[in-house]
C-alpha cells in the first residue's frame, strides 16, 4: 500500500474530473543563489553562499543558478571558486546569467572556464512594454540580438569541448508578450544553437517575471507555446513564476499540466518583490501526491535554520510544509480527532489504501523530520482528548477517560489565567498536582 497517492476524484458520471492530473516530477532548478539573492536585503557573503550551494546540493537540486556572473566581481569569484576548488558534484550544472551582449557573454565564458557541467543563460526582454518604454528597441532588433548572442554562445562552448556546456534562453516577461512573436523568436534561438538533441536538450524558459496574469492564463499560454513548438523532444519547456499575486505555486503545478518539464524557483519563495516561486510548497504538493521527486526534503528543520541564517529572512510560522506551525492542532475537536487518526492508521491502509490519512494533516509530519510532540500545542482551547495525547505521547501516561473532562478544566483555567499556551511540561505539572498529589 503507497504511503500517499494521487487524490481520487469522486464519482462524477458526466465529467472527467480533475480534468488532468500530474504524476511525474519536472526538473527542478534552483535560482536561489541569483534570482533570490539579488532581493535579500543583505546579499549572502561568499562564505554563506557556498554553504547555500552544498545545502542545495544536499537536497538534491541538478540545477543551480549560482549568479550573474559579468554582473559583479563578486558573482565571478563565486563562479571560480566553486569550479576551481572542485566543490560541484559530478551530476550537478551550474547555471550563470547573462544579457544577450557580447563583451557578457565573453565575461561569462571567462568565469565558466574548467566547469564539468555548465549552463549558459541568456535572457532578454520581449514584451512590448519592456521593449519599447525601457530599450527603445523593436521585435526585429530583439530577435537579431538574441540569435547574435546565442551563436556567440555556441561558438564559445564549441570552443570548451572538455566541458558539457548546454544552453538556456528566457524572454524576460514571456507573459506579457505577444505569442506568436515570442514563438518566432525561440524557434531563431532554436536554430541558431543548433545542437539540442533528447539528451542535450536547449532549454527554453518561460518566465512569468511579473505575475500579471492569473494561473490557467499562464498555464493556456504553456500549452500554446508547448503545442506548436517544433522538435518538442529536443527542447525542454521551463517554468520562472514570480509570486505578484500570490499564485506562484498554482501557476507552477497549472502550467506543469499543461506541459512544461522543468521548474526555476527558490526555497520559501526568495526573489524580487514577493519573490519567485517557493519550491519547498510545490516540492511538498507533489510528494504528498506520492510523486517522486528526487529532492530530500526529510530534515525540514536543518534547512529552515540554515535558510534563515544565511539569508536573515524568517520562516513564516504558516508557511506549508516548513512553518512552526504547519503541523500543530490548537482546537480540542482537531486534536482529538487527529489523536483518533493517528491510533487507527492500520484502519486507514484497508478504507483508503493508503497509509497515511489522518485528519487535518495530509502528510506525515515525520517525513519531513518533524516529530510528533509538536504536533498538538495545548492553550485554552485545547481539548481532552489532545492533553491526553500529549501526556501519553510525551510522558508515557495514560489519562483514562472518566479522568479527561476533570484534567482539561484545569489546563484551560490554567492557560486562561496565563493567558498563553502551555509547555507540555506545565500539562504534566498540572496533572502532577491534581492527580498524584492531591492535598
Ligand atoms: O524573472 C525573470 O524573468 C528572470 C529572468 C532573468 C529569467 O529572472
Ligand atoms: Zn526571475
Amino acid at each position: 500500500t503507497p504511503k500517499y497517492k494521487v487524490p481520487e476524484s469522486f464519482d462524477m458520471p458526466d465529467r472527467q474530473w480533475p480534468s488532468r492530473t500530474l504524476t511525474d516530477s519536472p526538473v527542478w532548478c534552483s535560482v536561489d543563489l541569483r534570482d533570490g539573492n539579488q532581493a535579500l536585503p543583505d546579499p549572502m557573503t561568499p562564505d554563506q553562499k557556498r554553504e547555500y550551494f552544498k545545502m542545495l546540493c544536499d537536497i538534491g537540486f541538478k540545477h543551480i543558478e549560482v549568479g550573474f556572473p559579468s554582473a559583479s566581481q563578486d558573482d565571478f569569484d563565486f563562479f571560480r571558486g566553486l569550479i576551481e576548488e572542485d566543490r560541484v558534484p559530478e551530476d550537478v550544472f551550474i547555471m550563470g546569467l547573462t544579457q544577450c551582449r557580447s563583451h557578457l557573454i565573453e565575461r561569462t565564458f571567462e568565469a565558466f572556464k574548467g566547469v564539468k557541467q555548465g549552463i549558459v543563460h541568456a535572457y532578454i526582454a520581449t514584451s512590448d512594454l519592456h521593449m519599447k518604454q525601457v530599450f527603445g528597441m523593436d521585435r526585429q532588433d530583439t530577435i537579431e540580438t538574441a540569435v547574435a548572442a546565442t551563436r556567440q554562445i555556441r561558438e564559445l562552448a564549441d570552443a570548451m569541448p572538455e566541458s558539457d556546456i548546454r544552453y538556456e534562453f528566457s524572454p524576460e516577461e514571456f507573459t506579457d508578450t505577444d505569442p506568436e512573436f515570442c514563438l518566432e523568436l525561440c524557434k531563431a534561438v532554436y536554430d541558431a544553437w543548433g545542437k539540442a538533441t533528447p539528451e542535450k536538450p536547449l532549454i527554453l524558459n518561460l518566465p512569468a517575471t511579473v505575475e500579471r496574469r492569473p494561473p490557467n492564463h499562464y498555464a493556456d499560454m504553456i500549452e500554446w507555446f508547448c503545442s506548436r513548438f517544433p522538435n518538442r523532444d529536443r527542447v525542454q519547456i521551463s517554468l520562472h513564476s514570480h509570486n505578484d499575486q500570490g499564485m506562484a505555486v498554482a501557476a507552477t503545478e497549472l502550467a506543469l499540466m499543461a506541459g512544461a518539464d522543468r521548474v526555476e524557483g527558490t526555497l520559501f519563495g526568495h526573489g524580487e518583490r514577493t519573490g519567485n516561486v517557493d519550491l519547498v510548497t510545490v516540492v511538498g504538493n507533489l510528494f504528498s501526491r506520492g510523486i517522486e521527486t528526487g529532492l530530500d526534503f526529510s530534515n525540514m528543520e536543518k534547512v529552515v535554520e540554515s535558510v534563515e541564517r544565511l539569508t536573515g529572512m524568517p520562516v513564516y510560522y504558516r508557511q506549508p510544509y516548513a512553518g512552526e506551525y504547519a503541523f500543530t492542532a490548537f482546537s480540542g475537536s482537531h486534536q482529538d480527532a487527529i489523536n483518533k487518526g493517528m491510533h487507527r492508521l492500520d484502519k486507514a491502509s484497508e478504507i483508503f489504501g493508503m497509509r497515511w490519512k489522518v485528519p487535518y494533516l495530509h502528510i506525515d509530519p515525520a517525513d519531513l523530520g518533524r516529530s510528533f510532540e509538536r504536533l498538538i500545542r495545548i492553550n485554552s482551547q485545547s481539548g481532552k482528548g489532545g492533553i491526553a495525547w500529549v501526556l501519553e505521547q510525551e510522558y508515557g501516561v495514560h489519562i483514562p477517560k472518566a479522568m479527561q473532562p476533570e484534567l482539561r478544566e484545569e489546563v484551560q483555567r490554567y492557560s486562561e489565567e496565563v493567558s498563553r499556551e502551555l509547555s507540555s511540561e506545565e500539562v504534566y505539572k498540572i496533572f502532577e498536582e491534581k492527580f498524584l498529589r492531591p492535598e
